[in-house]
């Protein structure tokens, strides 16, 4: 197939010998909607019951990108979602192959999750992850799982020859270390060898086509999507998600949002113990900076919260991405770029962390010592939650003395048995989740792990969040193997949040602090240990070509899954009114930087997911020949609109909907107005659609100010 690829495209190969000098593969791209329930469903991430959503910001997407040398593919994914389940995976790759049988499957399909904390949750299998969502939501979960595999299908269908470059950069001011005194618990060499203490270079693979569109951009660089705090209710992708829009945004310049050709992935990698919060954490109540080792004000958690460099956690968000996207725009257009050649190569392979246990010789005690992976057990400090988004029970982080109240809580539940207790230790147990079976499991044994090579550029999909060290040691592992069997040089980069979840990695080290992260890894102090065990494996494997086992796969436990949340009932309007109806107009004159709003009798908004569609559009009159019509010119993906949804009577099941538009730099004068569509839950069964329009509002151009200029001018005159 490729070479008579080669062959159609050889009349132009003059005028493109130098392009032609590069590697070619097969590469396609694809992007789809998988926003979730737009209403009432909890956000994963921050765990807090009450950040329920109440509309949209911005929406979710899968991003796909397919690598194909003509002998063998990897597909990679990044999913605006906050982590990705065993479950998801499952149901993908199910999926994937009723239509293209074994061309995707376990070992060639890699699945990131961006990590944003403002997205509908519920769509894991573990207990554990789903208690704060008050349950298993299929509604979500389908969402994810229709929007993944259509983001696929796209990308496939986009299948074409072209060529992959890479590049570097430096980003100093879009990251802080959240666990600052836990890094310090590194060895002085190992830390003297780096400069800052959270990765600050963004890795940006490039994809171009043979004749030099470019088709699109995959970038790595460490950063919690946690700009937008606990108390955001729109459901958004938050930092990485918003750079992703921009980047795409300068590239489709005439599509809405999600549906242009160019895609832009801002990835997640070993962010663990990285915040965008770059202003850093201080004391809500007086401003001093907290406690640093337990990130306390005077003993409470709560109030000491990161936040920055904006005034609010939009302003905040917007910062961060434009910081990111302008380093990735300046990677994109520099010619600084190294091409990617060679083989297209992954391997995989599920690992029962908790069957783990060997012996290492330590080069620092000059001992052996015995490894062993621990059945999951989240400590003290987890429940502390971060400076990001502290948690809402009385613990602070770095604890390690048990504390009688939550013993008895968790004893009620389970007794951590003596074993565990030494296995995780100097962890103190808050919930031994390894040894709680019921109503099933809470957490994950079995992960997935892989090593893909695009050509010389390494990607390292993790099941969980690396910090910023043992990320380090994690490249610096494969890395060297990789060398050591002759590999040629280019760059590794973790894929962080890949194919399963389970919580936080720190080095053994950071692990004797026993901050959040150290409390959230759940498999033991050595959990890190055995990951540079197995991925050195998955490296020798990929380069002596050998075939792996595929290791156990993790038993589908989604049929034992429990939802605590009741369905949609049924909607109802006022009695003089109907689904769409208007009850508050938009102001009927506007100038740019102006917020427009307009309400609506709405139905609740998990009636209908609205993928690849919108609750709300912001529409221009256009006058053409002899017609008038609407164009749209912002959807509920926009930056600039914001879809707020709430119910107005929950007995009645009466809801309104707010749309809202802050009028962008460059928008013409003219006549404008808002849409809104919905679909409400009939009393008597049944769910229908419908449509409603503001009144038309005029944009005009601002009025003109006495500028120095201005005056200086009219005075020569
Ligand atoms: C969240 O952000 C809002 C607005 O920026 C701020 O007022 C609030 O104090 C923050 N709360 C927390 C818990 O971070
Ligand atoms: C790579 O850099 C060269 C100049 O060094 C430039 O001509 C070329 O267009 C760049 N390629 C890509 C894909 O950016
Ligand atoms: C670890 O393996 C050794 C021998 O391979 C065995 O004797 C020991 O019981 C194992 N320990 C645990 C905790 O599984
Ligand atoms: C062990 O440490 C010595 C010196 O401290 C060093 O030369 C050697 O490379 C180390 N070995 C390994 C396997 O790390
Ligand atoms: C460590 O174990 C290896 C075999 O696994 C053995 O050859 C070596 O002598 C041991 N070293 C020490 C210091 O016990
Ligand atoms: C527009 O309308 C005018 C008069 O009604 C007519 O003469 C003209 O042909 C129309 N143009 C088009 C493109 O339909």
């Amino acid at each position: 197939m490729k070479s008579s690829l080669h062959l159609g495209a050889a009349w132009f190969l003059a005028a493109l010998a130098p392009i032609l000098a590069q590697q070619q593969y097969n590469v396609g791209v694809g992007i789809a909607d998988c926003t979730g329930p737009a209403g009432e469903i909890t956000f994963m991430g921050y765990a807090r019951l009450e950040q329920k959503g109440a509309g949209i910001h911005l929406r979710q997407f899968s991003r796909a990108f397919i690598f194909d040398d003509g002998e063998s593919r990897v597909v990679f994914i990044s999913v605006d979602v906050a982590m990705i389940s065993y479950g998801i995976r499952k149901e993908v790759l199910e999926r994937l192959q009723k239509k293209y049988r074994k061309l995707y499957n376990d070992q060639n399909v890699i699945i990131s999750a961006t990590h944003t904390h403002s997205a509908p949750g519920g769509y894991n299998q573990y207990l554990f992850y789903d208690i704060s969502v008050l349950g298993f939501m299929s509604q979500t979960f389908n969402g994810l799982v229709n929007g993944i595999v259509r983001s696929v299908d796209r990308a496939h269908a986009d299948l074409s020859p072209g060529y992959v470059t890479w590049s570097q950069g430096l980003l100093l001011d879009a990251n802080i270390n959240r666990s600052p005194t836990a890094y310090l618990k590194n060895p002085d060499e190992e830390r003297a060898s780096y400069k800052y203490d959270v990765d600050k270079i963004m890795t940006q693979l490039k994809i171009t086509r043979l004749d030099g569109t470019p088709a699109g951009v995959i970038n790595w660089f460490p950063v919690h999507p946690t700009s937008m705090n606990n108390t955001n209710t729109l459901v958004s992708s938050d930092n990485v998600g918003y750079a992703s829009v921009l980047f795409e945004q300068q590239m489709n310049k005439d599509s809405l949002i999600g549906k242009g050709k160019f895609v832009a992935a801002f990835s997640s990698t070993n962010l663990g113990d990285v915040s965008p919060n770059i202003q850093g954490p201080h004391c809500l109540d007086n401003g001093d900076p907290c406690d640093m080792y337990s990130s306390t004000c005077d003993g409470a958690n709560v109030l000491c919260v990161a936040s920055g460099p904006g005034n609010d956690i939009f302003e905040s968000t917007k910062i961060i991405a434009e910081r990111l996207n302008a380093k990735a725009m300046e990677l994109f257009t520099s010619g600084n770029n190294e091409s990617v050649s060679g083989k297209i190569q992954i391997v995989h392979q599920y690992v029962d962390m908790t069957k783990q246990n060997f012996t290492i010789y330590d080069n620092y005690t000059m001992k052996n010592f015995t490894v062993r992976g621990c059945l999951p057990a989240m400590g003290y400090s987890f429940a502390a939650g971060t400076t990001d988004g502290p948690g809402a029970f009385s613990f602070s982080q770095g604890m390690t003395s048990p504390n009688d109240l939550w013993n008895a809580v968790r004893d009620f539940i389970v007794t951590p048995s003596d074993d565990q207790r030494r296995c995780h230790r100097p962890k103190p147990i808050l919930f031994p989740t390894g040894e709680m079976q019921y109503p099933f499991p809470w957490q994950p044994k079995i992960v997935s792990t892989s090593l893909a090579m695009i050509g010389n550029f390494a990607i390292i999909p993790v099941p969980g969040e690396f910090t910023t060290m043992a990320g380090r040691r994690l490249r610096k592992t494969v890395r060297d193997t990789l060398t050591e069997y002759n590999a040629p040089p280019g760059p590794v980069v973790i894929a962080g949040l890949s194919n399963t979840y389970s919580s936080y990695i720190v080095t053994p080290e950071e692990y004797e602090l026993q901050r959040y992260e150290a409390a959230s890894t759940i498999y033991g102090p050595h959990t890190l240990t055995i990951y540079q065990r197995q991925y050195k494996k998955l490296a020798i494997a990929l380069m002596t070509n050998t075939n792996l086992r595929p290791g156990r796969v993790p038993a589908d436990i989604k049929e034992q899954t429990v939802t605590l949340l009741p369905p949609v009932i049924f909607d109802s309007t006022p009695w003089d009114k109907d689904y769409g109806t208007v009850v508050r107009q938009p102001k009927s004159v506007a100038t740019i930087g102006d917020k427009v709003t307009a309400t609506f009798i709405s139905g609740h908004p998990r009636n209908h997911l609205l993928q690849e569609e919108s609750f709300m559009t912001v529409e221009k009159r256009v006058q053409r020949e002899n017609t008038t019509f609407w164009q749209i010119v912002a959807t509920d993906a926009n930056w600039e609109t914001k879809f707020h949804w709430y119910r107005t009577s929950f007995l009645k099941g009466m809801s309104e909907a707010r749309t809202e538009w802050i009028i962008p730099e460059g928008t013409e004068p003219g006549v404008y107005r808002f849409s809104h569509k919905g679909h409400a839950k009939l009393v008597f069964g049944g769910i229908s659609s419908y449509r409603g329009h503001s009144r038309p509002f005029q944009v005009v151009t601002p009025p003109k100010q006495f500028s120095l200029n201005r005056s200086k001018r009219l005075f020569y005159q």
